[in-house]
């Protein structure tokens, strides 16, 4: 069983994801894998709606939330708005959030919370930049990413995910190799054990980064690597399908 995640970024307006669903064939594609996309917060009740028009079998999730419930907090979607929506997933700590709108990891832990108390799946992404790899730094930082979030996921109710996402594979074409991917998947999961207990074994790792149809079923194979979180490739249904298919 593998999970195919799309995250659609600031592509994909409502009439978009409806298109997309409309185009979607799953044909081939193995029972029991987990497919999710995570349309922006406008699109997700459109993409709810089609995703269980064409079949049910396409989860849908939300790219970013606010931890309060409600409140004065302009441009923000709350978690129960996006369960209300019909979202049951959550993207928390993505590059771009973290990089491009300046979210600490303090953020992303009180995110998780918010993620988790009104049941949304939370899919915490980290990875490391490209000067961070090359001073050999790729274990700290996904430690500490990890860690921050840890308090929030706690083994009673462990159903979430992580992704390893290295910014310098995101939107560039630059795959990790398998063998980097399985080695940080690696240290992530020795953590979550570490932390969790055993039953953290079952966590879903999903890599992140530049991952297409040429490159899925290398990587889906690769040691400790449970699914794929797809930027670009997931906007074309042919091409998210080819994805899923590659899982087996
Ligand atoms: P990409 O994006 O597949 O376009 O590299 C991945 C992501 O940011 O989740």
């Amino acid at each position: 069983m593998a999970v195919i995640a799309g995250n659609w970024k600031m592509h994909m307006g409502p009439a978009r994801a409806r298109a997309f669903f409309d185009a979607l064939d799953l044909s081939g594609v193995g029972d029991g894998h987990d497919l999710v996309v995570f349309p922006p917060a406008v699109a997700i009740e459109a993409a709810v709606g089609a995703a269980k028009r064409a079949g049910g079998r396409v989860g849908v999730g939300v790219q970013n939330l606010y931890w309060m419930d409600e409140g004065a907090f302009t441009g923000e979607t709350s978690a129960p708005m996006a369960v209300e929506a019909g979202a049951g997933f959550a993207l928390v700590g993505h590059s771009e959030r973290r990089h491009l709108f300046g979210e600490s990891e303090g953020d992303t832990a009180l995110k998780v919370g918010a993620a988790r108390r009104h049941g949304l799946v939370p899919v915490l992404c980290v990875g490391e930049t490209l000067d961070e790899r090359k001073a050999g730094r790729v274990d700290e930082v996904v430690l500490r990413q990890l860690n921050a979030a840890l308090p929030a996921l706690t083994s009673a109710d462990r159903r979430f995910f992580v992704a390893y996402e290295p910014v310098w594979a995101i939107g560039t074409g630059e795959t990790a190799t398998p063998a980097d991917a399985s080695e940080a998947h690696a240290t992530i999961r020795a953590r979550l054990v570490d932390a969790l207990g055993p039953a953290a074994a079952d966590v879903p790792l999903l890599y992140g980064g530049s991952v297409k149809p040429g490159n899925a079923a290398e990587l889906l194979s690769a040691d400790e690597v449970d699914g794929v979180l797809v930027g670009g490739a997931s906007l074309d249904p042919a091409s998210f399908a080819a994805i899923a298919r590659a899982a087996g």
